[in-house]
């Protein structure tokens, strides 16, 4: 007998994350049916994503400035869009693949309507996760993540009141074995050419700075409902180890596997099934030649350090945080500020910010929006 398909819509299918997640549904076309697609201001490639995958739906990031038609499916636009795509209980399942903080609305947008979410937007919790957290617990809503590390530990964890630890590994970046001066002059290109990941650009030079792992360990703290003091952080080259935990009990379970985002997204969707799909039988330990841990270097990549900081406070200093570094991040793209400016720039205005102890939704994006003015404006006056 047939089972009954899964039925998904992806929130940024035109990036990174979202064409991954739309190859690993190609190989699972039995198991999943694509209610929605949405993209941002991709529309060529949304398009043919909506020809090829036929959704129902199909949400335009811009706001209706320019009509397009596919025929057989509904055109939608901008945030009420995807706040429509969100709301539709059809959906079994959303996959929250926007980069940066426009993927919270549509979080919470599908918690409100009880829908699973696989979450790969990391704002999202750095901005409010304990709102978010809180919110799907009461709705019971499964929020399954989609970051590889996360995924990892999503997976090692079977009762986490009997973890120790998190271990979250990171690659290091292209800046690993570089020296400071080699990172001060680093180009945009030399900055967007990571050695074992292909992803978006603003995430890509967050991991070349360790704000990524920062990010990462905040996002932990919220998924896992860990204390910051029990997330540690290790460099781990090769991106074999995705992540591990360490039981009360001393033993280490790791999850390990080819570092390939395909694997994690067909889990996040998938869960708490498991299907053989594009990265079946990729794996095998006699052609690893080695596997390398070292401590990260806090000097090198003090991103690290304000991450720990800013979770620990807690309120709107993870939100300060997050907005400061993308528009920094975004400056550095337009080449306008150099890599470590990124630095320089978040932990001033970091340093500036009044911390607002229990922010709600929109005092969240009020702050955000503040934030980044005052990034830009920093940005414009002291080092353009
Ligand atoms: N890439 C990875 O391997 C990876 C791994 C772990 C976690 N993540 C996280 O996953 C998220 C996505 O990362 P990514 O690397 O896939 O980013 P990306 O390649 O830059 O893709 C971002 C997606 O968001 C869409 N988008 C942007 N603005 C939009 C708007 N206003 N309305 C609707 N859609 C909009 C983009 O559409 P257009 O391109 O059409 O404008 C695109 O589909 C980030 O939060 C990142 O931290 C990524």
């Amino acid at each position: 007998m047939e089972s009954k398909k899964r039925k998904i819509s992806i929130i940024g299918s035109t990036g990174s994350i979202g064409t991954q997640a739309l190859e690993v549904l190609e190989k699972l076309e039995d198991k999943f049916e694509i209610i929605a697609l949405a993209g941002g201001s991709n529309v060529e490639l949304l398009k043919q994503q909506a020809e090829k995958f036929k959704p129902k739906y199909v949400c335009v990031g811009k706001n209706g400035a320019e009509k397009i038609n596919i025929s057989g499916a509904q055109v939608l636009y901008g945030p009420q869009g995807l706040d429509e795509i969100c709301s539709n209980k059809e959906n079994d399942i959303i996959l929250v693949a926007v980069s940066g903080k426009i993927g919270l609305r549509p979080t919470l947008k599908a918690i409100e309507n009880g829908i699973d979410i696989a979450l790969a937007n990391k704002e999202t919790l750095v901005m409010a996760g304990d709102i978010v957290m809180k919110k799907a617990k009461d709705a019971g809503v499964k929020i399954v993540p989609v970051d590889s590390e996360h995924c990892a530990i999503h997976q090692c964890i079977k009762d986490i009141n009997q973890v120790e630890k998190l271990i979250i590994t990171a690659s290091g970046g292209p800046f690993l074995h570089k020296t400071i001066d080699d990172m001060k002059n680093a180009t945009v290109e030399e900055t967007l050419k990571h050695p074992r990941w292909n992803m978006g650009r603003k995430i890509t030079v967050d991991s070349a700075t360790l704000m990524n792992k920062g990010l990462e360990v905040i996002e932990a703290h919220h998924l896992f409902n860990m204390d910051y003091d029990d997330i540690k952080v290790v460099v781990h080259p090769q991106s074999i180890v995705h992540s591990a935990i360490e039981y009360k009990d001393g033993s280490v379970i790791a999850q390990l596997g080819v570092p390939s985002m395909h694997i994690p997204i067909q889990y996040a969707i998938s869960y708490p099934e498991r299907f053989e799909g594009i990265k079946s039988k990729s794996f095998s330990f006699s052609e690893i030649a080695r596997l390398d841990f070292e401590k990260p270097d806090f000097e090198k990549f003090p991103f690290l350090k304000l991450a720990y900081k800013a979770g620990k406070i807690g309120g709107s200093a993870t939100v300060c945080l997050n907005a400061a570094n993308e528009e920094a991040v975004f400056a550095f793209l337009r080449g306008e500020i150099k890599l470590f400016d990124i630095y320089e720039i978040t932990s001033q205005v970091f340093n500036s910010h009044n911390v607002v102890k229990n922010p709600d939704i929109d005092e969240i994006f009020e702050i955000d929006e503040q934030i980044r003015e005052q990034t830009k404006a920093l940005i414009n006056t002291k080092f353009c």
